[in-house]
């Protein structure tokens, strides 16, 4: 049976455990974090199995996963290449914002690399994962890495320098952010607070749903849905008016200005 390890017991590794034991995988999860009451309530919580010594952790991974955050990377790949064993692994860095070319020099050159940025919503099964191979890495590695992904959503492949933008765009957090400000103008313009948050949520999800289901395209629905001379147009166009594209687009810019940042630190 093969054997995933976890390095870092946070935010995404939960995520993923819990959709991987959703898709009922077939192969073994163990974790390893270096705080051992974290490790201790990820046992409890998701039945996981852990690692306390990273040697051991090392000796059992036939791939191994970077999921601490990226100011602690280097120290954790530093741990990782003291260990016997370590230059036979494959390695898939979580990291956000730190490249190949940075990670490489960090363990030993025979180490097959790979990076993934997944989703929280892995939880569900509906994670949309990115993912970009060294490239030398083997077409069965390439396999494996995608088909451990796909099995908590979607895996998309693309260059390594696209991968700061998408980090940026694809987050679940966009969806929150934009039912929360949905919803609290909707309130201010006079619904009780859980009809405009449900109302809200209808108009986010129905049309996302909509789009995805009919397969249309999305000029010719939004063509649709809004008349000229009716409220929905006249809705967008106030929001155009007020700069709603320009902040989307600085949003992103921050967000890939900060993951570089962080990449840095
Ligand atoms: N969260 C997301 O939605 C998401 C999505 C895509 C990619 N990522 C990437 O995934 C990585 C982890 O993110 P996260 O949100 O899961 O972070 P997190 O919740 O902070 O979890 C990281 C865990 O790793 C532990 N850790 C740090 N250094 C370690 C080491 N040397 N050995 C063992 N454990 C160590 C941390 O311990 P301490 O608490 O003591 O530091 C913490 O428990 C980041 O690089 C991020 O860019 C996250």
């Amino acid at each position: 049976m093969n054997t995933t390890v976890f390095v870092g017991g946070g935010r995404i590794t939960s995520a993923l455990v819990v959709g991987l034991r959703r898709a009922k995988h077939q192969g073994l999860i163990v974790v390893h974090d270096r705080n051992t009451q974290k490790m201790r309530a990820l046992q409890r919580e998701f039945r996981v199995a852990v690692e306390h010594d990273l040697q051991s952790a090392v000796t059992r991974a036939d791939m191994l996963i970077i999921a601490v955050r990226p100011a602690a990377v280097a120290k954790a790949l530093d741990d990782i290449a003291g260990c016997t064993g370590a230059s036979r692994l494959l390695v898939v860095s979580l990291a956000a914002g730190i490249p190949l070319k940075k990670l490489r020099p960090l363990l030993a050159p025979q180490v097959r690399w790979a990076r993934a940025l997944p989703s929280p919503i892995c939880c569900i099964g509906r994670g949309l994962t990115a993912v970009t191979f060294a490239r030398n890495l083997s077409h069965p590695d390439r396999k494996r890495v995608r088909k451990f992904f796909e099995q908590v959503g979607p895996v998309l492949e693309m260059a390594e320098s696209r991968l700061d933008a998408f980090n940026a765009a694809y987050s679940p957090a966009h969806g929150y952010h934009a039912l929360a400000t949905l919803g609290q103008a909707a309130q201010s313009a006079g619904l009780d607070p859980k009809v405009a948050l449900i109302a809200a949520a209808h108009a986010l999800a129905d049309a996302i749903h909509n789009w995805r289901e009919s397969g249309q395209n999305l000029s010719n629905l939004l063509n649709e849905s809004a008349t000229p001379g009716g409220t929905s147009a006249a809705t967008l166009a106030g929001m155009d008016t007020a700069g709603y594209k320009r902040a989307i687009e600085r949003g992103l810019a921050a967000g890939i200005q900060q993951a570089r940042a962080n990449a840095r630190r």
